[in-house]
């Protein structure tokens, strides 16, 4: 059964390929570059998923060579893959079909341990009926603990405080995790998230794939740059900019230097002056920026939400794919449901475990 699944989304990714072929084309990273997935547009399309409204996904068994679990659902077994990603309603469809894929391109699927990060209830039914043997756990992530932080303005009223709990995670999994791979909702994996796992971080705290092309002066205010009290941050740094929807965290250096006090201090001072634009991502990058383990680039092909009001569709960037990442405003399964899909939105369908309402 999983090789019939495999295979037809082998097929359709290959004929997709074939199709767009003449097309691809490479683009300047920095118009590729929308830095997360959790974009303010579709709050109103909200929609409650009943448990009922998801497949159950095949079983997933590891191969042959695969180091055996000890302990089965034990957290602390030490030969488990960690991968940590949100989990709400607005982008559940999303994360299910991250999750999916994930399990069915490992070779070791039934070690990887999977921590969702909620703000809703109530959602590890839905987890554990799509996903019968998959382990995992659910952790609270009080959002309160974000609006303290985000200054209370029309606009930044509206951001999801789920995409900050990204800087939570060394915190609230448990001490025993020493690694995690931290996944947006808006991506599928093509590629063994072991070798991703694998990725050495050096001296480094954390690891993602680095874009040193991108204009990295306009993710901050002018009066960020006039401050050299500020500014001078990023001296002898080289930063570049990078994306946060794909990283390698090393927990015990994030908990050793306190980061996520570090990250929260930029966000207090933005809420007293703007530093940068709203988002998530320009604390990340004012605390890691130039202090990035890199990424092979195929590890976070983004930009592929391209923008739905312009209804602008995004090429993969040249170079291996291991994921996929639709990170932009237009996301693929809205588009799949308006019957108005990009050509690369047919990558995600073969994820996609959403039944839809008869
Ligand atoms: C980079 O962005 C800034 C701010 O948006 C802009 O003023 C500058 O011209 C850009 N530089 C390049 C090389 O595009």
């Amino acid at each position: 059964m999983q090789w019939i699944i495999r295979f037809s989304g082998f097929v359709s990714a290959a004929l997709v390929m074939i199709v767009l072929a003449p097309s691809l084309q490479s683009f300047h990273p920095a118009e590729a570059i929308r830095s997360h997935s959790h974009s303010h547009s579709h709050i109103d399309g909200r929609f409650r998923h009943r448990t009922s409204s998801f497949r159950r996904a095949s079983e997933f068994r590891n191969a042959a060579g695969c180091v055996p679990v000890q302990h089965s659902g034990d957290v602390c077994d030490p030969a488990q893959v960690h991968v940590a990603l949100t989990l709400d309603f607005e982008y559940l469809r999303g994360s299910i079909a991250a999750v999916h894929s994930i399990l069915q391109h490992a070779s070791c699927p039934e070690s990887v341990f999977f921590h969702f990060l909620v703000s809703d209830t109530n959602l590890k039914t839905l987890v554990s009926q799509t996903f019968p043997k998959l382990k995992f756990k659910l952790y609270y992530f009080d959002p309160e603990i974000v609006r303290k932080l985000i200054s209370t303005s029309v606009r930044q009223a509206l951001e999801q405080p789920l995409n900050y709990a990204r800087n939570y995670i060394a915190d609230m999994l448990e001490p025993c995790v020493r690694r995690v791979i931290y996944l947006d909702s808006d991506l599928v994996v093509v590629d063994d998230v072991a070798k991703l796992w694998g990725t050495s971080l050096g001296e480094k705290t954390i690891g993602a794939p680095e874009y040193c092309h991108a204009n990295f002066t306009k993710y901050f205010t002018g009066g960020f740059w006039s401050n050299r009290q500020y500014s001078g941050i990023f001296n002898g740094r080289n930063a570049c900019y990078f994306n946060t929807g794909v990283m390698v965290i090393d927990l015990e250096k994030w908990r050793e230097f306190g980061y996520t006090k570090r990250i929260e201090k930029w966000m207090e001072i933005q809420k007293n002056e703007r530093i940068y634009e709203l988002g998530s991502l320009p604390p990340f990058l004012l605390v890691f920026a130039g202090h990035v383990a890199p990424i092979d680039h195929g590890w976070n092909q983004h930009g592929l939400g391209g923008d739905n009001v312009k209804g602008s569709c995004r090429d993969l960037h040249p170079g291996p794919v291991s994921l996929l990442h639709w990170s932009g405003s237009g996301k693929p399964w809205l588009r799949l449901d308006s019957k108005q899909p990009c050509p690369l939105d047919a990558l995600w369908s073969p994820y996609d475990l959403y039944k839809q309402p008869l």
